[in-house]
């Protein structure tokens, strides 16, 4: 080696480090996607282009399915899976209720009921074991979520589903690449729905999402009401909405795609060091994500729990201390107030309830750097003596 190449100047040592970085991932690939998007703008073809198809194939691939629709979004995704499968008012689908707010909204909007179940509180998924009290004869979907990027019990999910005829529509919003027992999701249930929203784990530049099904008539119906219901063109076979994915943001994802794997890589290497360095420094003081062994997990977040109370102080003391985290969610979708006519009072989801007040996503993108990870680890030592001090 070069006396110059060994001399570089060592990267200086971090002194904050953000949630996440998108430029940090998008900054190699720059000039490959600025290409990608000038040879759709001297195409002309913005909407339906060649970029959408690839995509297309590409997401039935990573989610061992046969076919793939793309849409404009990921909550789009879970409303046309619930206009494809005819659900509408009078029906109940079962969903978390510790979950973003589009799995539920996307019900609600067709005039259905979001039925809410209890989390497993090791996983943050929901509990198959308290499905089946939810399941009334106006019970027509659940919609597990793989949340953090982590799989819903899909065995158990699915069985369940079986003996009711039940149809399964995975949220696999947070989860593109992970695994259950080797399947895919957003190739385990009925159908798949996946957002490429720029904080994903293939994130694009702007809104983006993609269904997944290995049935072929279902697919057709969800490409007819992704676009007005419309076939052949100008007549109207069912009343649809228009959701497309821009040929321009297929492009971007269609490069960041070649990553992907590498990104997973990454962000598994990350949380298993963090599991490594927070078990040794906290003990039991903190609680760590815990994988399921049937799981390939793909770590969207990293998300530990801060108990006792403390935990909007950490993640308070994080922030002065230039350290990002965030609590994915705050308030469980059965105590938000857009919900409150369905009646669910503080207590009915214990697990939900309490992860909400103790979660906090720490960083996990794939670009960050082991100097940064230590950085973290340290910062929310401090944070939680300083929140342990306060307390006592
Ligand atoms: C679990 C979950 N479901 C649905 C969505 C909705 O996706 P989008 O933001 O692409 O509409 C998201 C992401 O925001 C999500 O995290």
């Amino acid at each position: 080696m070069s006396l110059a190449a060994s001399s570089a100047p060592p990267s200086p040592a971090p002194t904050s480090v953000p949630l996440l970085d998108v430029n940090r991932g998008n900054a190699p690939l720059r000039d490959e996607i600025v290409a990608a998007l000038a040879k759709v703008v001297d195409s002309g073809k913005f909407l339906f282009g060649p970029d959408v198809q690839q995509l297309e194939k590409s997401m039935a691939e990573w989610c061992g399915t046969q076919h793939a629709v793309a849409c404009a979004s990921g909550s789009d995704a879970l409303s046309l899976a619930l206009m494809a499968l005819d659900i509408g008012e009078g029906d109940e689908v079962i969903c978390p209720s510790f979950t973003f707010f589009a799995t539920a909204s996307a019900v609600w909007r067709l005039n259905a009921k979001p039925v809410f179940v209890d989390i497993d509180p090791r996983t943050f998924n929901i509990d198959p074991a308290k499905l089946e009290d939810a399941i009334t004869p106006a019970t027509k979907a659940i919609i597990p979520v793989h949340l953090f990027g982590q799989c819903a019990d899909m065995d158990a999910i699915g069985d369940i589903a079986q003996r009711h005829s039940l149809w399964v529509i995975e949220d696999a919003a947070q989860a593109i690449g992970a695994k259950h027992r080797g399947r895919l999701a957003g190739g385990i249930g009925h159908i798949g729905c996946l957002s490429f929203y720029p904080t994903k784990n293939l994130g694009g530049m702007g809104d983006g999402g993609m269904l997944t099904t290995n049935d072929a008539p279902l697919a057709e119906r969800l490409r007819l009401f992704a676009a007005h219901g419309m076939s052949p063109r100008y007549y109207h076979k069912v009343i649809g909405i228009n959701s497309r994915l821009d040929t321009l943001q297929a492009a971007v994802l269609n490069v960041k795609l070649t990553r992907l794997a590498q990104w997973t890589e990454q962000r598994q290497a990350h949380a298993a060091r963090y599991d490594e360095l927070l078990s040794s420094r906290f003990g039991s003081q903190l609680g760590l994500p815990q994988t399921d062994a049937s799981c390939h997990h793909v770590w969207n977040q990293y998300t530990i729990r801060v108990t006792s109370g403390r935990r909007d102080a950490v993640k308070a003391q994080l922030a002065q201390a230039g350290i990002g985290s965030e609590v994915y969610y705050p308030v469980p979708l059965h105590q938000q107030e857009c919900f409150r006519s369905l009646g669910y009072g503080p207590g009915t989801l214990p697990h939900t309830e309490r992860a909400a007040a103790e979660v906090l996503s720490l960083p996990v993108f794939p670009e960050m750097t082991s100097a940064e990870q230590d950085l973290v680890v340290g910062r929310l030592g401090e944070a939680m003596a300083a929140t342990q001090r306060k307390a006592a």
